[in-house]
């Protein structure tokens, strides 16, 4: 056979990886695991393990043991023993562990390679070159956050015992993703492998041995979901981080709902490919090889719906169904290998499942004429053509090498279909024009985008989701947010429930006009829906004035209204400045009327509140300063190329205000919202609802758009449940009381949206707490727009 032939072909020969030390150290493990807590390895109490087969020949590997919650319980109470100690080392300290723990997975890293091909499935290529690089990479560069935290988060500390459950289809990069932040900056971890892939970790753990790790810093249990249950339940865990289904992710979010735990979710994705007529057809083909082929398409961000515009459909298609005979399905540890082992007959199953749905709801099948090995969990690549958006697999996840595809007339029908999914993981757009690129990445719902490229990852850039595909970041200066918290929150007090106060027949004047204030919705005035009206009364029972007693149609009616004030979130930081700064001059040319407004409803003094007014009105200030200063980063990844990490709004925000400062605490969060480019609707106060009312004047003569700020007033926490509800609110703070906290974070699992309960009193007046860098990260996402450069 010629060399030309052989290139044709591709038949060249085997060229398999040792496993020997791999089954040697499997070997050494004695038959079934132990778990690793405080520093130590121990028998699981219930005293039973499960099978962990490897996927490609079906072989039993070993048995894993079962951690119960007695388990999970010695492990939280070892993590929080080594918190304290941990985090009151010196950064310097605690880099050079996180230092030793990288150099210690360079020096390992063929073993980890091909622990973790045996135990996954996927290709030795892809795990010596991609994931085992990236695991030292993400304990390299976080070694630098412990080193400069004192400096750089001088104002945070460490959340405590962090709850990681991670899954099985990047097992150690994603515990890498995991434990390296939550420990580089003080945390304590007890982190749960998934039941199929749960050697690496074990290995893991006796690297941190290596390297001399405090005993409990990190704490190893496996076992199935029931452990991870036991975990998300524990009241000694402070946050919980969690990498998987959908579906699981929902059920933590209503198990945490009240616990005061933190959380963050990185979730399924259904994720667009999109090639432009003037795309590089031949690069955007291995693009796709890249975005649904690489790791089986066992990928949350994979390119699983590919999008062609219809004037090359037919010969990008033709393109990529030749590249797809050139692919190899077989043995991972074959190092010609593209594509390895499905992780397990019930995925393998799944997929089967769904292509066959796909089928007959009218798709095309095409799959390479070589077929795959009649043993082992392999599915050969599968590109489903003809495919309505609506169907079954346009919708559904099916993580694996299934590709679906459509087309598409212009870029604006293309971002439509793009964004046609409740996820919002990641997309690919491909074009020679960048400008339309640019044009087109801000414009998706997803929190990273790839330029002519796919499934780029790098430490330094935060990774993570919009709408259902979760919250929270990955890597890079945003996603140390989700592993320390600001410092004065230790001292802080609960809010507590302040006794409503019954009117005594007694009336105040207070210069304003007698009559009910209505609503303000979609830049008008309204009625409340139900037609009634609640009083507003001093600390002595004396009317001040009455407001509307909005209900669950009055939110909707304000969602609406948010919902069609689109353009606020593209219109130029500037003008947001000039509008904020605008109604801070009007506030302010009104201050004597607000002042003694908050006296009649407070009972303080005119002083006091002309202080209350006079700080709202710096407040505002600020966040006109704010406007066009919060601005994202460039993170420089290695390679050639830049990743935008930009702030985008959330989109529409439910804002319950504090109960105190009716006015400050009112303009201390709809400002950083709208700021940021978000519309809100408010729910102010509902004892000091009036200073939100006399406010809508203010925003009538301040050229803020209509719809961008909507204020129902009524019984604030029942109105905060019902945002919570909705479906088309994408963010909801609330500041009140544990129990409503409770509620609304339940509430929020239909959508997922992203939820901020504050159940702890602040200075609203103190700068530190009550403005700043915290309420405005609280107010976007990021999006990380990878643009890779070079001929
Ligand atoms: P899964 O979400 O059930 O498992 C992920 C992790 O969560 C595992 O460690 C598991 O033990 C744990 N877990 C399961 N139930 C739990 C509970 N109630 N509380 C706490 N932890 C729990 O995912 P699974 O079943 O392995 O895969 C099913 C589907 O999920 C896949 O077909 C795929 O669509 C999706 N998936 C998405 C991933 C992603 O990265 N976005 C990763 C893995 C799966």
């Amino acid at each position: 056979m010629s060399i030309a032939e052989i290139l044709d072909t591709m038949e060249y020969g085997p060229a398999p990886e040792s496993d020997k030390e791999a089954r040697a150290w499997i070997k050494g493990l004695g038959g079934e695991t132990r778990l690793f807590i405080g520093g130590a390895w121990k028998k699981a109490k219930s005293g039973e393990s499960f099978e962990t087969t490897s996927p490609s020949s079906g072989e039993v590997l070993t048995r894993l043991a079962q951690a119960n919650a007695a388990d999970v319980d010695a492990a939280v109470k070892a993590a929080a023993k080594a918190q304290p100690g941990w985090a009151a080392l010196p950064g310097h300290v605690r880099a050079r562990y996180l230092y030793a723990i990288a150099r210690l997975i360079q020096r390992h890293s063929r073993l980890f390679a091909v622990v973790e091909t045996l135990d996954n499935g996927k290709p030795i290529r892809e795990t010596r070159d991609i994931d085992i690089p990236l695991v030292a990479r993400h304990f390299y560069h976080h070694a630098g956050w412990a080193q400069l935290m004192d400096d750089e988060l001088a104002d945070k500390e460490p959340i405590g015992v962090c709850g990681q459950i991670i899954p099985w289809n990047f097992p150690l990069l994603m515990l890498a993703w995991k434990i390296a932040p939550a420990i580089a900056l003080g945390n304590t971890v007890v982190l749960k492998p998934a039941e199929y892939t749960s050697l690496t970790a074990l290995l893991f753990a006796e690297i941190c041995q290596k390297a001399g790790l405090p005993e409990g810093v990190v704490n190893i249990i496996t076992g199935d979901g029931t452990t991870g249950e036991a975990i998300v339940n524990h009241p000694g865990v402070a946050k919980i981080a969690f990498t998987g289904s959908t579906e699981v992710g929902r059920r933590i979010r209503e198990a945490t709902a009240g616990s005061g735990k933190s959380l963050t979710l990185e979730l399924g994705g259904k994720s667009p490919f999109i090639v432009f007529d003037d795309a590089d057809l031949d690069a955007a083909v291995e693009g796709v090889v890249d975005a649904i082929w690489f790791n089986q398409g066992q990928v949350c961000c994979a390119g699983s719906r590919l999008l062609v515009q219809e004037s090359v459909q037919d010969r990008f298609t033709a393109k990529l169904i030749a590249r797809m005979e050139t692919l190899r399905v077989g043995d991972p540890l074959d190092k010609a290998i593209d594509i390895g082992a499905i992780v397990h007959p019930v995925q393998l199953a799944r997929i089967r499942e769904l292509v066959d749905v796909g089928v007959r709801e009218g798709a095309v099948l095409h799959q390479p004429k070589a077929g795959v090995p009649a043993k082992g969990c392999f599915y050969p690549p599968t590109l489903l053509t003809g495919v309505h958006p609506a169907a079954t697999v346009s919708r559904v996840e099916i993580f694996g090498p299934v590709l679906v595809a459509t087309t598409f007339r212009t870029p604006a029908e293309a971002v439509e279909l793009a964004n046609n999914t409740e996820y919002g993981l990641a997309a690919s757009i491909w074009s020679e024009t960048l400008s339309l690129a640019l044009d087109i990445a801000p414009k998706l719902k997803c929190g990273v985008v790839w330029v002519n490229g796919t499934n780029m990852f790098d430490a330094g850039v935060g990774f993570g989701g919009y709408k259902e595909s979760g919250y929270g970041r990955e890597g890079g200066r945003e996603g140390l947010a989700a592993y320390c918290k600001p410092k004065w929150l230790a001292k802080a007090k609960p809010i507590a429930a302040v006794p409503a106060v019954e009117p005594n027949g007694d009336v105040v004047s207070t210069g304003f006009i007698d009559r009910t204030a209505k609503l303000y919705v979609g830049g008008k005035q309204a009625r409340p829906d139900g037609g009634y009206s609640r009083p507003i009364v001093s600390p002595s029972g004396a009317l001040v004035g009455e407001v509307g007693d909005g209900n669950r149609k009055d939110i909707r009616n304000a969602v609406e209204a948010a919902r069609k004030a689109t353009g606020w979130a593209t219109t130029a930081e500037h003008s947001r400045a000039q509008i904020l700064y605008y109604i801070a001059e009007n506030l302010d040319a009104r201050a004597g009327e607000f002042a003694d407004r908050l006296a009649a409803m407070t009972g303080k003094r005119k002083q006091d509140t002309a202080r209350e007014v006079a700080a709202s009105v710096s407040r505002l200030f600020s966040y006109g300063a704010w406007a066009d200063k919060f601005e994202g980063a460039v993170h420089k990844p290695p390679l050639r190329g830049v990743a935008l990490a930009m702030n985008e709004p959330l989109g529409i925000l439910g804002i319950a205000c504090p109960e105190e400062h009716g006015l400050l605490g009112f303009v201390s969060t709809f400002a950083p919202a709208i700021a940021m480019g978000n519309r809100v609707v408010v729910l102010p106060s509902s004892r000091q609802a009036l200073a939100a009312t006399d406010f809508y004047q203010v925003l009538e003569t301040s050229d803020v758009p209509d719809g961008v700020v909507n204020i129902v007033t009524g019984d604030r926490d029942a109105l905060a449940l019902e945002l919570a509800k909705h479906e088309e609110v994408d963010g909801i703070w609330y500041f009140g009381g544990r129990d409503a906290a409770a509620k609304i974070e339940k509430a929020s699992t239909g959508n997922l949206k992203q939820v901020w309960t504050e159940t702890v009193q602040r200075d609203w007046y103190d700068a530190r707490q009550g403005e700043g860098r915290e309420f405005l990260s609280r107010a976007v996402q990021v999006k990380n727009i990878w643009v890779p450069y070079g001929e």
